[in-house]
């Protein structure tokens, strides 16, 4: 195919076939290959709340919502409207502070826990952990990190050093140097890391998501905040997924009553509309790395606080108070865990059912855990049969978590009617019983997968 330049009409009216085409040809050829292998080329054109229609009028429900990051769903007319509003204001003037921005930061302050003062602004997760990581150092005049064995915080060269999934890292060696990784979860072994000195922070989850929504130990986010303190070390904690409300607190940190130095943020924070990352810290951690007029713009970005981004986090933020999104998490959600638990109890291909709030996982049995040989060849991929009934059977948007192929994650918008939940039980209800073994459910799944 050859390119050639578009109009805004021309891309609007782009059909199925073509945009497939196009990023085959301009894009990631690969990754368009893996989703036909699952017949998952659809093309969808119209998206609210939970729905999501495809180019024929299928309505679908969106259980990833973009691995949790919409909270209020997709498209909220209060968001896209504010976003509309600050369209015309000057953007990126870059000598004069941002309207937007400044209101933004101080909505942070006001809903985050402790002494977090004082807001950063990027455009993505990872450029918030880039910030975070500088800030630590710039701080403390320390270089050792420290992060968890399977944590997951960004791509880009430094958020990786962090991250702790090996796959993602392996072909990008050397990363930064001085880093640890300490296993989640496990208080003692990030004592004795600490304990070998010059720790500038700590970096956690507070639950860990793309590894498979992991809870750690109760009193584990506790430990931490006295390890840190102890040792001299930042605790900073990667809010990512965990913040506005997904796990029936505003922050997750907040289940434990622990204000970290450094909070994370990103995802639900841009509406699903716009990209925006943030950290927010204390004034006094600020103070230490950026307090001077030579120090102030040591880490700056173009784009950062710019007012549409801003716009759109001022409304999510003001939603989410006046709805009191974190408690509906907390009351939907527990109804959602306990469904989805007593289904655990009747279906032998799930294995555990975890998470908090609205923020939950679901771990099916493998065939390598199954002693079956004519299950010989069959993938490691129970999970990702289950999704492709689920979208080919239901209609129903599902993915397993990025770093853990094993575990579905399902994160509705908080504002998920409880007749939207059930219709997902119900399907994973039918799904289970008509496939009762990772055999049956192969055999089925390649059945849907070959259906002309
Ligand atoms: C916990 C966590 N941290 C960091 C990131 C990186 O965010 P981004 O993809 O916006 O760079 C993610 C993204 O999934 C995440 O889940």
């Amino acid at each position: 195919m050859e390119p050639r330049v578009y109009s805004v009409d021309e891309a609007l009216r782009a059909n199925a076939e073509e945009i497939f085409e196009l990023q085959r040809g301009f894009v990631n050829e690969k990754f368009i290959e893996l989703l036909d292998s699952y017949r998952l080329l659809r093309q969808f054109v119209k998206a609210e709340g939970l729905r999501v229609w495809d180019s024929e009028g299928r309505e679908h429900l969106d259980f990833l919502c973009s691995y949790g990051a919409l909270t209020l769903g997709h498209n909220h007319p209060v968001i896209v409207d504010a976003v509309r509003r600050a369209s015309s204001l000057p953007n990126l003037l870059q000598t004069a502070p941002g309207s937007m921005a400044a209101c933004l930061a101080s909505s942070l302050a006001a809903i985050t826990p402790g002494g977090l003062q004082r807001s950063f602004f990027a455009n993505s997760g990872s450029e918030a952990v880039e910030g975070a990581i500088k800030l630590a150092r710039a701080a403390t005049g320390r270089s050792r990190l420290i992060a968890t064995v399977e944590g997951f915080h960004g791509k880009s060269m430094g958020a990786l050093s962090m991250t702790g999934h090996e796959p993602f890292r392996t072909p990008y060696y050397p990363l930064l140097p001085d880093v640890d990784h300490v296993p989640f979860g496990d208080a003692d072994a990030l004592e004795a890391c600490l304990r070998r000195g010059n720790a500038a922070a700590f970096l956690v989850e507070p639950i860990q998501g793309p590894a498979g929504i992991i809870v750690p130990p109760e009193g584990y986010l506790r430990d931490v905040r006295e390890l840190c303190d102890r040792h001299g070390a930042l605790m900073m904690l990667d809010e990512i997924q965990t913040g506005f409300g997904r796990t029936g607190r505003m922050f997750a940190c907040e289940h434990e009553d622990v204000v970290p130095d450094v909070m994370c943020l990103s995802k639900a924070l841009g509406g699903g509309l716009y990209p925006i990352g943030a950290y927010i810290t204390t004034d006094e951690v600020w103070r230490r790395a950026y307090g001077s007029t030579e120090k102030c713009l040591l880490h700056t970005s173009t784009f950062g606080g710019n007012s549409l981004a801003c716009a759109a986090g001022i409304a999510v933020i003001q939603l989410t108070v006046e709805q009191n999104l974190p408690s509906r998490a907390q009351e939907i959600g527990a109804y959602f865990f306990s469904r989805l638990r007593d289904l655990a109890e009747r279906h032998q291909l799930i294995k555990a059912v975890r998470g908090r709030g609205m923020m939950i996982g679901v771990d099916f049995t493998q065939a390598s855990e199954v002693k079956d040989r004519l299950l010989a060849g069959v993938p490691n991929q129970t999970a990702s049969m289950i999704c492709v009934h689920l979208l080919h059977e239901y209609d129903i948007i599902s993915l397993y978590t990025f770093a853990n192929s094993r575990v579905i994650r399902f994160s509705p918008p908080l504002v998920a009617e409880r007749e939207d939940l059930d219709r997902l039980v119900h399907a994973l209800d039918e799904i289970l019983t008509r496939n009762d073994s990772v055999l049956k459910l192969a055999s089925s799944t390649r059945r849907l997968l070959t259906k002309k």
